[in-house]
């Protein structure tokens, strides 16, 4: 088990995107290069509006076959507990309607944790051990929730917890309205990936954009780092970038000008 060395501070790589289409190519070359160098790397794969930008240019560079995914080894950060894998705004759903069915992923290389499992804690140590079983993480891309979560870390998450069950924090739910039409039917548990899973990944990339991210990003890579803010063990992490919009990265002192 990894707990974060918190007192090494690692210089972000930080690149702003003056356009949805410079943050999509940024953000693919990020994992373009990463499978240039391993073809058969494990990623971790976020959800949400950020990352739409990413998949959808990932899929135009394999359908150019610019890229190929087909030895990816692919987890996705998080799911809902309770959850159909066939509901709409299930993260399983979510993936294939965006990513699975628009590349040329091996499906049987393709892991989202089980929110129907009748053992969660179970299936939290099952997830853990499948991602070891591949040699573990070499990138992690990863968005960042509005409070500073990561994945569904939530404000006040131990650092050295691994994948688990979690509860929803209320500005999540809030957020995640939209995907359900009724503040009633957004779960209230998930199961993700936990802070020390996401900061065992060799790599990790930080997508964000939008002005509701603004505060969140700064308080990630630039305010003190903390249980209260999630993404903030990141700035302890030895290999981080991070692809922002201009919106979301207005609030950076120290690292974009
Ligand atoms: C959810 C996911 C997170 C994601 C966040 C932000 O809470 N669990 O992994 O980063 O949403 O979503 P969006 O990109 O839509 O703002």
């Amino acid at each position: 088990m990894t707990v974060p060395d918190l007192s090494r501070r690692v210089k972000p790589a930080v690149q702003v995107a003056s356009s949805t289409d410079e943050f999509a190519r940024l953000a693919s070359d990020v994992v373009t290069r990463q499978l240039g160098a391993r073809p058969d790397s494990a990623l971790a794969f976020p959800t949400g509006a950020t990352p739409l930008p990413l998949y959808a240019e990932l899929a135009r560079r394999c359908a150019e076959s610019a890229l190929s995914f087909s030895q990816v080894h692919s987890f996705n950060l998080d799911e809902y507990v309770g959850l159909d894998p066939e509901h709409r705004a299930s993260y399983h759903a979510y993936m294939l309607e965006h990513f699975f069915s628009k590349v040329d992923i091996d499906i049987a290389r393709v892991q989202l944790p089980n929110g129907l499992a009748s053992d969660l804690d179970g299936e939290c140590a099952r997830y853990e051990r499948a991602i070891a079983s591949v040699g573990g993480l070499d990138l992690a891309v990863v968005g960042l929730g509005v409070n500073g979560h990561l994945g569904f870390n939530e404000p006040g998450t131990a650092f050295d917890v691994r994948t688990h069950v979690t509860f929803l924090a209320p500005e999540t739910i809030d957020h995640n309205v939209r995907y359900f039409g009724d503040r009633a039917r957004v779960p209230r548990q998930a199961i993700t990936m936990g802070i020390a899973t996401i900061f065992d990944a060799r790599r990790v990339l930080l997508l964000a954009s939008g002005e509701a991210k603004a505060a969140a990003v700064r308080a990630a890579l630039e305010g003190p780092v903390s249980i209260d803010v999630p993404a903030s063990v990141l700035q302890a992490h030895p290999h981080v970038s991070a692809v922002l919009d201009r919106a979301a990265s207005a609030l950076l002192e120290r690292l974009v000008r």
